[in-house]
């Protein structure tokens, strides 16, 4: 029998309505999902209880909330065949925390590496919730009986937690393959999609300038200018993959390029071996904007109707619910709560 024990296939993945959306989540995320559609049910939430964990603004929550839903629909989600909702309106997400935190050990937590990132140098400053923060994903996973989680490469070690966590409550109570154990799909060329300052960091959300990412939002000649001014190195582009290891400016370039053209890394090196960067840029600039232009105009378009895409996040969480609620009956159950 397989890690996922007799479970049917479902796919679930989120993303936090925290910041702007951006290519890192596009390429190492959302895009990977819209085939997904085709072979198994799909779940997609807005995980707003997520973005509780650092204080936000509520009016921004909300609007980021509608915008990741609309992002969802715009990158190739459909919500007829797709459930898109927002975590906070299936009660189960939180409520199975608070079963799986006494399942989790706090050993388990320490080694988190995104907690001790994001909570810095002062992390008796954090609060509790971004240190509980991956056993909330266990949940948003679990509370479904997920067997499938397309992420990017940051979302790993929370996966491994995540199996931890569903292989002990399977032993504790006794009950094998009550949860199965979930697959994290780490999917494209890009998984780990790094900032347009520094080939080293992660593009991410929360980096203090906005010239590190491409975010879905963005101008067509705002994107043309960030990929214009993308730190680089002085030389050519090579012709192999070993070649570009030590130059991480430029391997993420070739990698975000090979993800938009949907093609391989080396597919592009041999098309562009040799060339400097003022021939490559450009090439890449108008590759991000057919890709992503389109896109941020379907955004807009959906964000203009407020109505619709509550009512699409209404419907969405009716589904969730309709699998998460009896799950959460039947955790009861095992655990020996009356309820
Ligand atoms: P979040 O909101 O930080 O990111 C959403 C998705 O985008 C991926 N990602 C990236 N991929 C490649 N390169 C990057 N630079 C990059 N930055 C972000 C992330 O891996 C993720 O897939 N904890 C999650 C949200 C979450 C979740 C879940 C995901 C909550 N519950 C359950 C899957 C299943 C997070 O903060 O992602």
């Amino acid at each position: 029998m397989s890690d996922q024990g007799p479970h049917r296939k479902l796919v679930f993945s989120g993303v936090q309505p925290s910041g702007d959306l951006h290519l890192g989540n596009y390429l190492g995320a959302i895009k990977n999902w819209v085939p997904m559609q085709d072979d198994m049910p799909c779940l997609f939430c807005v995980v707003d209880l997520h973005a509780l964990t650092n204080w936000i603004d509520p009016k921004e929550l909300t609007q980021r909330t509608r915008e990741i839903a609309a992002a969802y629909i715009a990158c190739g989600i459909d919500p007829k065949r797709s459930s898109i909702f927002a975590q906070s309106r299936v009660s189960v997400h939180a409520e199975l925390t608070w079963i799986f935190n006494c399942v989790a050990r706090i050993g388990w937590l320490n080694r988190m590496t995104q907690f001790k990132e994001k909570a810095g140098k002062n992390s008796e400053k954090a609060s509790v919730g971004l240190y509980d923060y991956p056993v909330l994903m266990a949940a948003d996973i679990l509370a479904y009986r997920a067997t499938h989680v397309p992420v990017g490469e940051d979302q790993k070690q929370h996966l491994e937690l995540t199996r931890d966590i569903a292989q002990k409550f399977n032993n504790d109570y006794g009950v094998p393959d009550f949860f199965p154990l979930p697959e994290p799909l780490i999917l494209g060329p890009t998984p780990r999609v790094m900032s347009l300052r520094d080939g080293k960091a992660k593009m991410s959300k929360t980096d203090p300038s906005d010239y590190s990412r491409i975010n879905l939002a963005d101008s067509d000649d705002e994107i043309a200018q960030k990929v214009r001014k993308a730190r680089t190195d002085p030389e050519p582009l090579p012709d192999t993959l070993a070649a570009l290891e030590e130059r991480p400016e430029a391997d993420n370039l070739v990698g975000i390029y090979a993800a938009l053209a949907g093609e391989p890394k080396e597919t592009v090196l041999a098309r562009f071996a040799g060339e400097p960067f003022s021939t490559f840029k450009p090439r890449l600039a108008d590759l991000t904007v057919a890709v992503m232009g389109p896109i941020r105009a379907r955004m807009e378009a959906l964000l203009d109707d407020k109505a619709e895409l509550d009512r699409i996040l209404d419907a969405g969480a009716g589904k969730a619910a309709a699998i998460a609620d009896p799950l959460m009956r039947e955790v009861r159950r095992v655990v020996g709560l009356l309820g």
